[in-house]
């Protein structure tokens, strides 16, 4: 049927891995890899809104049609393949990734004459939805449990049975023998057939299908444009890989476990505004000593509970001058609980926010709930930026739920929580952090 690419999502006991060599197999993921499953999934909506496009503007109306109408006997078809229905759906289909799932079955509906087809495969026949089954043209049976089960499968019963070997199915009215490669269903010569094959494949000159893109574990400030005044780029967006914004305005809540990567953040954050914005004032706060306070970076820093109490009436002055015309960073926010600086930050914090300036709190993630009164405006506010967050820590600081998180911890990794929504991303690493 022309040229194809394959693409996999593996739910069941990595079957689907050995393709992952072949040239035209672009990419096979595991169904846990929830980032990449998404990005799967919203790339190949993105292409089917764009074949719809391109397809209906030479009124072609299946894929085939497209290639000949367009000259364009290249345009592949895109075979994506879930092994262990039962699996992803559990994962997706009521869960918060609910979204994915719906992509999933309008790819279903939509994809076939666009040349994106789905082949799902479950170890029962209740695996596949009813939602799902109404687009499935074509069904292999292979030997089930029970008898009852290919009655609901709409096969007669008496075909297969438990004496039928692996591989016997029947496929509408003919009964097949699946072809192996190479003859020998043993994994280790599958395996080796496969990498045979893809050999030739690549003499031949089989172009490698596209891989899917993943969020990288380090990315320079420097690579990334800077972003406008109230917007600096702080780092990259899970969902497009693009440039990630943040509103530096109001009250930001900085938190995260020990090691998250609170500190270079909060440097990240500085460093972001200062490009965007290269006339505004940075003035670092901090409870103790820290690699970040003695940074050239800032315009003022003050360490320390003692000097906080002390120049505090100065900082709540200045803070009240033109709008946005600094920022203030408050490392470990949460330590300055029950000292002498405690109520002059709280005016300190106050004082910004009401003059529109951004203020930022850092403090590790289990220290925020018993600092209510230094806590409460940054949690108030709903913004923040959330490193490796657990399951309830957006719902606990900001009112705000992250939805599912995904378990690839990586210092740096987190979330930008703004009223209500919630964006992925990776922070990249300010000019200091650079190894
Ligand atoms: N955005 C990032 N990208 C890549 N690596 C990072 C990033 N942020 C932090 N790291 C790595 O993680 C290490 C710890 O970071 P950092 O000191 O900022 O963590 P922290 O959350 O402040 O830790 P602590 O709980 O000790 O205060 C850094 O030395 C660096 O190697
Ligand atoms: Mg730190």
């Amino acid at each position: 049927g022309g040229p194809v690419n394959v693409y996999g999502i593996d739910c069941g006991s990595s079957g689907l891995k050995m393709l992952d060599g072949l040239p035209h197999v672009g990419e096979i993921i595991n169904g846990d890899d929830v980032e990449r499953v998404g990005r799967l999934l919203r790339w190949l909506r993105d292409l089917a809104d764009d074949r719809a496009a391109r397809y209906s503007e030479v009124r072609a109306s299946t894929i085939v049609e497209y290639r000949t109408l367009a000259d364009q006997p290249a345009e592949k078809r895109i075979f994506v393949l879930v092994d262990g229905m039962s699996a992803f759906r559990e994962a997706y289909e009521y869960s918060k990734l609910s979204a994915l799932w719906d992509i999933f079955l309008q790819l279903a509906t939509d994809g076939r004459p666009l040349g994106i087809h789905l082949v799902v495969s479950g170890d029962r026949p209740n695996s596949v939805p009813a939602s799902l089954l109404a687009s499935i043209q074509r069904r292999l049976v292979l030997r089930l449990s029970s008898e009852d089960d290919y009655l609901s499968m709409d096969v007669p019963k008496d075909v297969l049975g438990q004496a039928s070997p692996p591989g016997r199915g029947l496929l509408g009215n003919l009964e097949v023998q699946l072809a192996v490669l190479g003859g020998n269903s043993n994994l280790a010569v599958q395996a080796r057939e496969v990498h045979k094959l893809s050999e030739a494949m690549l003499r031949q000159g089989v172009e490698r299908a596209p891989q899917i893109e993943r969020l990288p574990d380090q990315v320079d400030l420097d690579i990334l444009p800077a972003g406008s005044p109230d917007l600096p780029v702080i780092g990259v967006d899970d969902e497009t890989l693009q440039p990630a914004e943040i509103l530096a305005k109001g009250p930001l809540l900085l938190a995260g476990p020990p090691g998250a990567g609170r500190t270079v953040a909060l440097v990240t954050l500085a460093y972001a505004l200062r490009r965007s914005n290269p006339g505004v004032e940075l003035i670092y706060v901090g409870s103790r000593r820290s690699a970040a306070a003695s940074l050239k970076l800032w315009d003022r820093s003050v360490v320390g509970a003692d000097d906080v109490e002390e120049t505090i009436d100065e900082l709540v002055d200045y803070s009240t001058g033109t709008p946005g015309k600094l920022a203030i960073f408050i490392e470990g926010l949460t330590d300055f609980t029950d000292t002498g600086a405690e109520s002059g930050i709280e005016r300190l914090v106050t004082a910004s926010i009401k003059a529109d300036q951004w203020v930022v709190g850092e403090s590790e993630t289990s220290t925020w709930s018993s600092a209510w009164s230094l806590a409460q405006p940054f949690k108030s506010g709903r913004r923040g930026l959330l490193l490796n967050p657990g399951d309830i820590d957006g719902d606990s600081l900001l009112s705000t739920s992250l939805g599912r998180i995904s378990t690839d911890f990586v210092p740096g990794r987190g979330y930008i929580v703004g009223r209500g929504k919630v964006r992925k991303l990776q922070v990249a690493l300010p000019p200091e952090n650079r190894n």
